[in-house]
């Protein structure tokens, strides 16, 4: 390995931030040695209206999984992110919304947050919605998406929101599989100058799921819409019939507040869970400590709300810290190269959070659009979505960061809730490349494939030895995938999915997934649906996808193709699989590259051999290991001639 450059907490940050590194091992000690003592205290950290008396009651045992944080307690959420800071700070902005076009923008103050969000929960309860009940939203970076989360969650409704990205089809699933019979959307969506077809999809969507009864459609860009009576309303016809009052509905702390679907190395996406005080507590104390939220910071997290980054860390965290959170519509390289950083400046952004693949592909631009711009209000800088190659870091660090802030590479999951493995800025040192060190609570250990855990440096699985509060609850109707996905590698253990090396500081290093799902631009894709939109088209008789490593991306997505008998494997059959697979899925599922190939590698019993389609893929086809299994070894030879990535 190259030599790590380690990077020291500087004497300023130690002394303002909220932990530095003895109050961090005095705490994360505390955390481990009574967490019913630790979490029952930061439990506080949000407003109760009924308080818990009990704060941790887990079983992984896979025969009985069971997840619960202040079981007793009932609380509200958007009563913690909204109600409970208007007195003191009603007239602070809460959300400053920069729209797609530079010229566009929003501020919203508490008070003014409160009155959005009441009145939507008054229009969602007129159309029905109560308690317990799902909704989908599927909205742009507006506003209006926090308010619909928020609404649902004053109703104590159950929000399932839809990233715009994606196709008729997976919102089909999606609602399908939650039984909505609300969903909430826009006219269209506006990304970089370009309008997004929301409603359009949405209708589309409708015509192969019955469950929805109202579409509420929010006014974005004006543009024209086809219209069902009775099912479609505009919401600012019904926002305007509504009063600005509506009660926050008590809810226990183990009520669901999202489902959040994410593709797994399985079948269709996973409907994850997450409840309501745990995630909450969980939610706020990771955005205070991570980024060493002040009073007054201004935030800003680009993930989209369809993620659960936008959830916990442009949303709930944020939100309920009392915190400035700013949502941004557009893109990174629209109207410029400039934009992040000009955004920076317009609102003196303190805090910044994106992802690797954003990062490398403004590196590709050069400094010039960095430098050009002040950023000298900037003091933190975050990562996250997949792991970040040290040049990048580096480039982070010193074009945009100019030397002067430190970066929290924040490792975690839809799953997780909340941030699991960080740095924490005033206490821990940092190495590029490394998510560095857990967060309270939280027991990260490296085992083994046959489970054995690991000690010391080493290198391994990684999985997770006790629960925090922030933890996903089930699966949306089937706990049985939920403890067969996360309980059933490793018996008595949380199973990540991930791979990763410990060093001989205890510093982690995910090396990312080592099961069959990829990680695209941070966005999570799983093998099996992208194989499964292929073999739906008449053409394809059989594929199998992998990742591979892309410059921007992180990964790419490699497909294999053995088209039907009789058919011609064309460039034109390439680029209409392309165009079915992101109408299927969405265009984030797109195959990079496509190798038409007359067979796949099977052992004698039938099975892909997928590490040999991986090696191949990642243009590593002299190291393809034990190949004795296989049926037909002719096959081989064949694909490595005609491999599509020659880098
Ligand atoms: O492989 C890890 C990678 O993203 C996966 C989780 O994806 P998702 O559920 O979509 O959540 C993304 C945002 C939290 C993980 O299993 N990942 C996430 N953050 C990092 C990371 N890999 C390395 N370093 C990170 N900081």
């Amino acid at each position: 390995m190259s030599e790590v450059h380690v990077y020291d907490v500087p004497d300023e940050w130690a002394k303002r931030a909220w932990i530095d590194d003895a109050k961090y091992r005095t705490m994360y000690k505390q955390s481990l040695d009574d967490p019913e003592a630790f979490w029952g205290e930061h439990g506080k950290r949000i407003d109760w209206f009924k308080p818990y008396t009990k704060v941790k009651n887990i079983s992984w045992d896979i025969h009985n999984v069971s997840i619960k944080w202040y079981e007793d307690g009932e609380t509200n959420v958007a009563y913690n992110c909204v109600d409970r800071h208007l007195e003191k700070r009603g007239d602070q902005v809460a959300i400053i919304w920069e729209g797609d076009n530079p010229n566009e923008q929003r501020l919203i103050t508490y008070r003014e947050l409160s009155e959005e969000v009441n009145r939507f929960a008054n229009v969602l309860h007129w159309h029905g919605v109560k308690k317990g009940d799902r909704v989908t939203i599927y909205l742009p970076m507006i506003p209006e998406a926090a308010f619909a989360m928020l609404a649902c969650a004053r109703l104590g409704a159950i929000h399932s929101v839809v990233f715009g990205g994606f196709s008729p089809d997976a919102i089909a699933g999606r609602i399908e599989d939650a039984q909505c019979a609300v969903v909430i959307t826009a006219d269209e969506g506006l990304r970089g100058g370009r309008k997004v077809p929301l409603k359009a999809n949405v209708d589309a969507a409708l015509k192969k799921t019955s469950t929805v009864k109202h579409v509420l459609v929010v006014k974005r860009t004006g543009g024209e819409v086809d219209w069902t009576p009775g099912r479609d309303v505009w919401y600012h016809e019904a926002a305007a019939r509504v009063s600005t009052t509506c009660p926050a509905e008590p809810v226990n702390a183990e009520d669901p507040l999202f489902i959040l679907y994410t593709s797994g190395s399985t079948g269709t996406p996973k409907g994850v869970v997450h409840t309501t005080g745990g995630y909450l507590v969980f939610a706020s104390m990771t955005h205070q400590y991570v980024f060493d939220y002040h009073e007054g910071d201004i935030y800003w997290c680009t993930a989209d709300v369809g993620w659960v980054t936008g959830h916990s860390y442009i949303v709930y965290g944020p939100l309920a810290n009392g915190a400035t959170t700013l949502m941004f519509e557009g893109i990174p390289n629209y109207p410029s190269m400039s934009r992040f950083w000009e955004v920076i400046d317009k609102h003196k952004v303190n805090i910044f959070y994106t992802a690797p693949t954003a990062i490398r592909s403004l590196m590709g631009a050069g400094e010039e659009p960095v430098k050009k711009t002040s950023r000298a209000s900037l003091r933190l800088l975050g990562s996250v979505g997949e792991p970040i190659n040290p040049e990048a870091w580096e480039w982070y660090h010193r074009v945009v960061g100019d030397h002067r802030c430190p970066i929290v590479d924040t490792w975690w999951q839809t799953e997780t809730g909340g941030i699991l493995i960080t740095p924490l800025p005033g206490a821990t040192k940092l190495k590029p490349g490394s998510a560095t060190r857990p967060f309270f609570g939280v027991i990260p250990e490296v085992v083994d494939g046959a489970g054995a855990t690991l000690e010391g440096a080493t290198e391994g699985n990684l999985v997770i030895a006790d629960s925090w509060p922030g933890q996903m609850r089930t699966v949306y109707g089937d706990h049985e995938r939920f403890v067969k996905t996360y309980f059933s590698t490793y018996p008595g253990k949380y199973f990540t999915g991930d791979g990763c090396r410990r060093d001989s500081d205890g510093f982690y290093w995910i090396t990312g997934r080592v099961d069959d799902v990829i990680n695209v631009s941070g966005h999570r894709m799983g093998t099996a649906e992208v194989e499964s939109a292929l073999v739906a088209h008449p053409k394809v008789s059989e594929a199998a996808v992998v990742g591979y490593p892309h410059d921007i991306k992180g990964q790419g997505i490699y497909a294999y193709v053995t088209v039907m008998e009789g058919v011609e494997p064309t460039e034109d059959l390439r680029k209409e699989l392309v165009a079915w697979v992101r109408k299927e899925i969405g265009p984030i599922a797109s195959p990079d590259l496509i190798q038409f190939a007359q067979g796949l590698p099977k052992t004698r019993s039938g099975k892909i051999m997928r590490r040999i389609l991986r090696k191949i893929a990642e243009n590593e086809y002299g190291a393809l290991g034990d190949t004795s299994t296989l049926a037909d070894p002719g096959v081989v030879t064949q694909l490595i001639d005609n491999r599509q990535n020659r880098k």
